[in-house]
């Protein structure tokens, strides 16, 4: 008889407790909800599982604050960590940035756990700073890096095309695009492989509507922190679950997730969003496109940014 996919998602907060929400609604397996704050883990695994008579689904759920539970993961989703937060005294944001020494820790501590318990587990990261968590959980798992991979892309993605749709006033359904780059203000939109129902995008808008879009969606994880006062998680643990689901069902979507760049695009050993095929044992291989020489200085930046942060590890030089 198949078994069911274990799905372990680290830190029942506000992205991991969303993603076990979405992946047992969507019945993509049964899921371990790991924290280390004790009550939460088992109190949100409880609740949640307490919906499934309402909602119809029946994957089983396990809050817990220790490790043995996610023992044979099929897929492990990290999102344990300090958030961007607001400071109430000077009003100023946590950069993603300033997180990088107190989440490497964390992280590095929660990627051992798992990796011995779950060796043949994908990893996806969606902790902060996103890029260098990867190397992170890359240099402390030991695992292949087709399985190391981390989410910014996807959600990036799916804000540029809801601003997209918002101008426009047409279904998001039918925009196509991808950002790719680093999770952060440098990240590369890609207007000139957008398009809304096969319509290239720039036929539909006029260019300064375009920049704006393109600015909004780089600063689009700000503007959440800006009205919430927290950051968002809907729309991250949303993007999560998608790439967790073409895993689980080996669905080989093509999704931008940070992989790790190896001669891809010119980086040899970064973690970068790239158009990945995602299926059952991770990134089954990266897609290359064509980018002009514009884009091309764009990704160098970016690239440039996620390596500032890594350099700051002790890993990945
Ligand atoms: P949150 O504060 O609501 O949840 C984080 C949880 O991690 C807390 O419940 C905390 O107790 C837990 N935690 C801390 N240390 C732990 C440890 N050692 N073991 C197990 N659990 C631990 O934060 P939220 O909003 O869920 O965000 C989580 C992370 O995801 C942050 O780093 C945030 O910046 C990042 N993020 C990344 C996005 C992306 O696009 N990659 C999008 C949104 C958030
Ligand atoms: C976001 O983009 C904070 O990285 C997080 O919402």
């Amino acid at each position: 008889m198949p078994r069911r996919n274990k799905i372990t998602i680290v830190g029942a907060g506000n992205v991991g407790a969303t993603a076990a929400h979405w992946a047992v609604q969507q019945e993509l397996g049964d899921v371990v909800l790991v924290d280390i704050k004790e009550g939460l883990p088992q109190g949100k695994a409880l609740d949640l599982a307490e919906s499934g008579p309402v909602m119809g689904f029946d994957s089983n759920l396990v809050g817990t604050n220790a490790y043995d539970a996610t023992e044979g993961s099929d897929v492990v989703v990290i999102t344990a960590g300090v958030p961007r937060r607001k400071d109430p005294v000077t009003g100023q944001f946590t950069s993603r940035d300033e997180l990088v020494d107190i989440n490497r820790k964390i992280v590095g501590g929660v990627t051992r756990e798992l990796a011995q318990r779950s060796p043949n587990a994908v990893l996806i990261c969606v902790s902060n700073p996103l890029d260098a968590m990867c190397h992170v959980m890359l240099a402390e798992s030991g695992f292949p890096h087709q399985r190391v991979l981390g989410m910014a892309g996807v959600l990036d993605t799916a804000r540029y095309k809801t601003f997209i749709a918002m101008e426009l006033g047409v279904s998001v359904e039918d925009i196509h695009g991808m950002v790719l780059g680093g999770h952060g203000d440098t990240m590369v939109p890609l207007p000139s492989h957008t398009s809304v129902a096969g319509i290239p995008l720039r036929e539909l808008m006029a260019q300064d509507k375009i920049d704006a879009i393109i600015e909004r969606t780089r600063k689009g994880g700000g503007e959440i922190v800006g009205l919430l006062g927290y950051s968002g998680y809907y729309a991250p643990a949303a993007a999560a679950v998608a790439m967790v689901e073409s895993i689980v069902r080996d669905k080989k979507r093509v999704l931008p997730c940070a992989c790790l760049c190896k001669g891809e695009y010119g980086y040899e050993n970064l973690f970068l969003g790239v158009p990945a095929v995602l299926g059952a044992g991770g990134v089954d291989k990266i897609i290359e496109m064509e980018l002009g020489e514009k884009e091309k200085a764009m990704l160098e930046i970016s690239a440039n940014a996620v390596r500032e942060v890594v350099s700051l590890l002790p890993y990945g030089k």
